[in-house]
């Protein structure tokens, strides 16, 4: 049995309105046909009920994305149902003897008439946001206002049967409070909730002022990982006492004694996550709770005691609104964060720590593509492995990023951005790029390489699949051989590939250099797919794009 649905208060209205909206509809349509007016055309009828019941199900179920071409139909055929409905009231009123206007004056009519029936219409102007992927359900909530009051004056049809007022009123009221809702709950009506935790009273963290505030960075200089914030978050866990003492405190140095367990045994792990500043002035975290999940999860391999995911989102929301004014607004900037935890028992011997730091700093970082989406140079490592199952390669210890140095630094020497890390024990499988997830596009299928242990499940890669399934592409996770790419990249089957992390987002790859071959992806350019996925993903996170799935955090 799968897990129950639990839905929010404002989902269960929601999802009623919802339900009474199809009910009715269906009902409008049935009686529309049967007791057909001569003024009606069935076709604006059925066209009509087609339109309202596909944006009903796409409120329903947002993460359905009905394919583009189904879109421009229903588009085109919401432009058509209008005029179909009023034109045989012109055709009459032409053909009557009294029409004062002649046939210039009533084409010139007709046409003013059909547009600002179109332009009127709510449901033109959400599909003109679902297919520019642009969130209109306000414009069309004030436009369902305006058809509300034109239908309730009985002016729009000329059609005044009881049914007709009743049914048009109705469905009008509930599209509005539809419209008028979604963005404020931006959250799928069916999407399955996980079932709330039990709430432990949350600790009160301590503030401490900086006296001495920073001077903040030119924004066009920022760079990655350069300037940080004012503040930063604390919190120690002791043995007996478990984490205490949670405070935001000025940004400086942490005395370390010089035994400290971290410095000697690498027991750290950590996150790696940012915050925009989203056009409507609002500041977003994106899936932070993944971020706080994982850090458990490295902290489960590394015998690191549990965080409080719920606390620990609480804390960074606290930190980046108490350095709020650090938060760089420039077009693609952002404010890294990272969050951290090493062990500090001052003693020189290999055991699981029993005194350790949760610290979160921030840091201004600026557009990570400054002069838009590069592909970059791939050097598949054959010599290096990053990790290998059974070891910390699906955490976010500090170990995996030492080992990776190595091969970076001769990859980079010899002119290429990132390496292409294979399995470690075969040599065969393809795990990542550099410190991102990786996606192959084949002409059929996008694959990426299955969590086996020995990968990080990134957060970025997990939204991805997301978006692409829900776009409608095959997605799979599974075993990937560099020979099955390398071949795909000779017989031109390579459509495109690109890495995927918090940091670039999605960052195409233009070329693989393996064993002495070099093999272009997709010219050297960026891929369709690429460039929309990045333009999705960064859309949702600056808030430029509805985010129908609940990913944002905004915190004011
Ligand atoms: C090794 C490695 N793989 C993958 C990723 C991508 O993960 P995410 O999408 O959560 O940033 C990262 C980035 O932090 C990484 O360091």
């Amino acid at each position: 049995m799968g897990e129950p649905t639990l839905l929010t208060k404002k989902q269960k209205f929601l999802a009623g309105v919802v339900c009474s909206l199809i009910v009715l509809e269906l009902a409008r349509l049935a009686l529309s046909l049967l007791r057909m007016t001569e003024n009606a055309s069935p076709l604006a009828i059925v066209l009509g009920a087609v339109l309202n019941l596909t944006l009903l199900l796409k409120f329903l179920l947002p993460g359905w994305r009905p394919h583009r071409k189904w879109l421009g139909w229903l588009l085109a055929a919401g432009l058509v149902a209008p005029p179909l409905v009023v034109a045989p009231s012109f055709v009459k009123i032409s053909q009557s003897g009294n029409n004062p206007m002649g046939p210039v004056g009533m084409i010139v009519l007709v046409s003013i008439t059909f547009t600002l029936t179109m332009l009127l219409s709510p449901q033109f102007h959400l599909l003109r946001g679902i297919i520019r992927n642009k969130s209109t359900e306000k414009t069309a909530g004030k436009f369902s206002i305006v058809m509300l009051v034109i239908a309730s004056l009985g002016l729009l049809l000329g059609d005044t049967t009881w049914y007709s007022v009743v049914f048009n009123t109705l469905i009008s009221v509930g599209f509005t409070i539809l419209y008028f809702t979604w963005p404020v709950l931006s959250r799928p009506i069916l999407e399955k909730i996980e079932p709330i935790k039990e709430n432990k009273p949350m600790q009160q963290i301590r503030f401490e002022r900086t006296a001495a505030p920073k001077q903040k960075p030119d924004q066009s200089k920022l760079g990655f990982g350069n300037y940080f914030t004012d503040h930063m978050f604390l919190m120690n866990y002791d043995e007996g006492q478990g984490w205490h003492d949670p405070r935001i405190v000025p940004y400086g140095p942490i005395a370390l004694d010089p035994a400290a367990m971290c410095l000697h045994y690498g027991q750290e792990v950590f996150e790696g996550m940012k915050a925009y500043f989203s056009v409507d002035g609002n500041i977003r975290l994106f899936r932070p709770e993944e971020n706080m999940a994982r850090l458990n999860l490295s902290n489960d391999r590394l015998c690191i005691p549990a965080i409080d995911e719920a606390f620990a989102v609480h804390a960074i929301e606290e930190l980046v609104k108490t350095d709020r004014d650090w938060i760089p607004t420039q077009d693609g900037t952002s404010l890294y964060i990272r969050p951290f935890i090493f062990a500090v028992d001052p003693q020189v011997g290999v055991h699981p720590a029993d005194h350790l730091i949760f610290c979160v700093i921030l840091s201004p970082v600026g557009a990570y593509y400054p002069e838009g989406l590069n592909p970059i140079k791939i050097f598949v490592e054959e010599n290096y492995v990053r990790a290998v199952k059974g070891g910390l390669g699906f955490t976010k210890a500090a170990a995996n990023y030492a080992s990776s140095l190595k091969a970076q630094q001769e990859a980079q020497a010899q002119g290429f951005s990132q390496v292409l890390w294979l399995d470690g024990v075969e040599r065969r499988y393809i795990e990542e790029v550099g410190t991102m997830n990786v996606f192959f596009v084949f002409e059929n299928e996008i694959v990426t390489p299955a969590l086996q242990g020995s990968i990080l499940g990134g957060i970025t890669r997990k939204s991805c699949i997301a978006i692409l399934r829900g776009w409608g592409y095959t997605v799979t996770e599974r075993p990937l051989a560099l020979e099955e790419v390398m071949d795909a990249a000779k017989a031109g089957q390579l459509k495109e590939a690109f890495g995927s992390g918090t940091a670039a987002v999605v960052c195409p790859i233009g070329a693989l250099h393996c064993g002495g071959e070099n093999l272009g992806v997709n010219n050297s350019e960026i891929g369709a797919i690429t460039q929309r996925l990045y333009d999705e993903l960064t859309g949702i996170q600056w808030g430029t794009i509805a985010d129908t799935r609940g990913w944002t955090k905004v915190i004011g």
